[in-house]
């Protein structure tokens, strides 16, 4: 791959990682979101109107009515992230864009956020954090803060893609038994590997089970996978926990079974409607709330951002980028 400047005019919508942006500096005709403000539709779809290629992330909508106003030149959009169900594929494929993702390199870390929650949901650490913070404990109890023993719980892993299976070998570490329902059953080597059970019913799995992990992608398949139907078949004091996408579960059927203790507890990453988390989960002494940082780490971020260079050179190259998405989703 040569090192010269391509004339190739990259527009990236939010900041990234500095040397990731130095990098694009070096290598493309680049446009930076310097004051890392979010784009709103106007602004997007000037840059999809004067671009070739397009790095976007998780906070724009791509959709196909900016698809088919997106100028001549845009050839290429570069999502900064694995999700893409902010961009509209077939729309993109329509129109002869290329999409590609950031796959791989996030899947430990998102794992390691998911068990995490796991353990601070069940292990009541926000409980603890809030005493400690408001400087009101009173020193040991045998009877306060207690949680439930991780060891030996039932695990049910909706989804068992790269994050999915990671977070299955994690989950075997703390000796969770492995239950999991996915579109395509695993080979028996890497089942076995794993100590993972398939449930071709995910109704019979989510009876059966203590803690679920959402895993899988949002498509419009998999939205409300976790419908209201389907939490009632939890039991009582099982825990959801969820570092995909919030559609997948019907955040207002969740809020209330939490609230009604239907559902012991959630450890939540993401939310149905984007960034606005439902207010009625807020202060639940049940409910761990993060602001989608599942994949925040350096090392990750950095490396997103390489997979995006990557892909964009060897498009500029002439090559298949090396994740490249098919029109039809991922
Ligand atoms: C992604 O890349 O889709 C992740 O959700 C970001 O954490």
């Amino acid at each position: 791959m040569s090192g010269d400047k391509s004339s190739l005019r990259v527009a990236v919508t939010r900041r990234l990682p500095e040397p990731v942006e130095s990098k694009m500096r070096e290598l493309f005709d680049v446009r930076l979101n310097e004051d890392d403000h979010r784009m709103d539709r106007d602004e997007l779809l000037a840059l999809m109107q004067d671009s070739d290629v397009i790095v976007p992330s998780l906070s724009d909508r791509i959709d196909g009515e900016l698809l088919e106003k997106a100028g001549e030149r845009l050839k290429l959009i570069a999502n900064y992230g694995v999700g893409v169900d902010h961009i509209d594929l077939p729309g993109a494929g329509k129109r002869g864009i290329l999409v590609t993702n950031t796959s791989g390199v996030l899947t430990e870390d998102t794992a390691d956020m998911t068990m995490a929650l796991i353990i601070a949901v069940t292990r009541k650490l926000n409980q603890g954090m809030a005493v400690m913070q408001s400087g009101e404990w009173e020193g040991w109890s045998p009877t306060a803060f207690l949680g439930g023993r991780i060891g030996g719980r039932k695990l049910g892993i909706l989804g068992m893609g790269r994050i999915g299976r990671a977070v299955a070998r994690r989950a075997r570490a703390f000796g969770m038994e492995i239950h999991y329902h996915n579109r395509n059953r695993l080979d028996a080597e890497c089942e076995k590997a794993l100590q993972a059970s398939w449930w071709d019913s995910l109704d019979q799995m989510l009876a059966r089970v203590d803690v679920v992990s959402v895993n899988v992608a949002h498509t419009p398949a998999t939205f409300h996978l976790l419908s209201a139907r389907r939490l009632h078949l939890l039991q009582p004091g099982a825990v959801v926990i969820n570092t995909s996408r919030g559609e997948v579960i019907d955040e207002n059927a969740l809020t209330r079974m939490l609230r009604a203790g239907e559902i012991a507890g959630a450890g939540l990453d993401v939310y149905e409607h984007g960034h606005e988390a439902n207010p009625r989960l807020r202060n639940l002494p049940n409910v761990v709330l993060l602001p989608h940082m599942g994949s925040a780490t350096v090392e990750g971020r950095i490396e997103m951002g390489e997979k995006v260079i990557l892909n964009i050179r060897s498009f500029a190259e002439g090559q298949l980028p090396p994740d490249l998405l098919s029109p039809g989703g991922i």
